[in-house]
């Protein structure tokens, strides 16, 4: 089997600002490409480039966009897909093997694998023993940070760099873990090209307050950090992105339901018209759907710029050389 060079994809604290300027590179042109059509030229050029390749979805939570945006991604690319989509129900796990042995083995099989795992730090453990590459879709209240990839390309594609502006978290900081890689991002890229944020502001329920650890690392970054339990008009007027979330019930099923944070029609009038509201989705309470008539709503856009951020991650991981030349301007 065609042998790739190793590089998993495990944390935020991985991505370096030249990679990431990179990656976005080739993200836009692959959204460009897409919007000629898929039958146009543009499109065509890039329907081989992973022609040969394998790439295993191994999924133990639920999912919808992650896992069918990394699935169409590698289709787009001409690679194939192997799916396990309900990993904790249906893979070998039931019968009491360990994560490790999935991951050795499923190595064999193809170039690489996307993992999905409700544990914190599942992804770094497969990496530890896996032969192919591991993309972390998720590893339970930990990180996720593909997902602040496109989070990240939705915010550069919207906002002007050269301003000063507030990224404000709202829902379950907690467990969230969209949130956490985000936020980590964020904070790192401050005066780099890739963010104009310069302000972090949490707003939660006390129960579902940002962690400690992840609270001191952001401090430590020197990242202006303001927390709120409550989103009041002055909030939503002083945010240029508004990053709502769900309550991650299946983390937590014996706490009681904490009152949602709800981005009412009223308070959304109060954004700038520069503004954007981001939703990592699935919605629940948090975010009427008539929220999304107005022109600050970017979630959709959000959950499809996944298809060209994982499309150039996979040209990344599976063959670095040709992602090189892709990306020079
Ligand atoms: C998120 C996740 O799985 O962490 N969804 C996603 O990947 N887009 C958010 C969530 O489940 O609330």
């Amino acid at each position: 089997m065609h042998q790739t060079q190793l590089r998993h994809i495990l944390s935020v604290d991985e991505f370096s600002v030249p990679w990431l300027r990179a990656l976005f590179a080739l993200a836009r042109i692959l959204k460009e490409a897409h919007a000629h059509g898929v039958y146009s030229d543009r499109w065509a050029l890039f329907s081989q480039l992973l022609q040969p390749a394998q790439m295993i979805s191994f999924f133990y939570e639920e999912s919808t966009r992650t896992r069918l945006s990394f699935e169409a991604a590698m289709r787009a690319l001409g690679g194939t897909v192997t799916s396990t989509q309900d990993a904790s129900r249906t893979s070998s796990i039931v019968k009491g093997e360990s994560l490790t042995d999935s991951i050795r083995v499923i190595g064999a099989y193809g170039n690489v694998t996307v993992l999905r795992h409700p544990t914190i730090g599942a992804a770094s453990t497969a990496a530890s023993v896996s032969p192919i590459p591991i993309i972390n879709a998720g590893d339970g209240a930990g990180e996720h940070p593909t997902q602040a990839l496109l989070d990240l390309f939705t915010i550069w594609e919207h906002l002007a760099v050269d301003q000063e502006t507030a990224l404000t978290f709202v829902g379950d900081l907690k467990q969230g873990r969209t949130v956490h890689s985000l936020a980590k991002l964020v904070a790192r890229l401050q005066r780099t090209d890739l963010s104009p944020i310069t302000q972090l502001i949490f707003v939660s329920p006390a129960e579902r307050a940002l962690g400690t650890e992840l609270r001191e690392t952001l401090q430590q970054s020197g990242i202006t950090i303001e927390f709120s339990g409550e989103l009041n008009p002055d909030i939503v007027q002083r945010s240029s992105v508004l990053y709502m979330t769900r309550t991650q019930k299946e983390r937590e099923p014996s706490q009681p339901a904490a009152d949602e944070i709800i981005l009412t029609p009223d308070l959304a009038r109060r954004l700038a018209s520069d503004a954007c509201i981001l939703h990592p989705l699935p919605r629940n309470a948090e975010l009427p759907v008539e929220v999304d008539e107005f022109p600050q709503a970017r979630y959709f856009e959000q959950a499809q710029n996944g298809l060209y951020v994982r499309m150039a991650l996979l040209l990344y991981i599976l063959r670095p050389e040709l992602f090189t030349t892709l990306c020079r301007p």
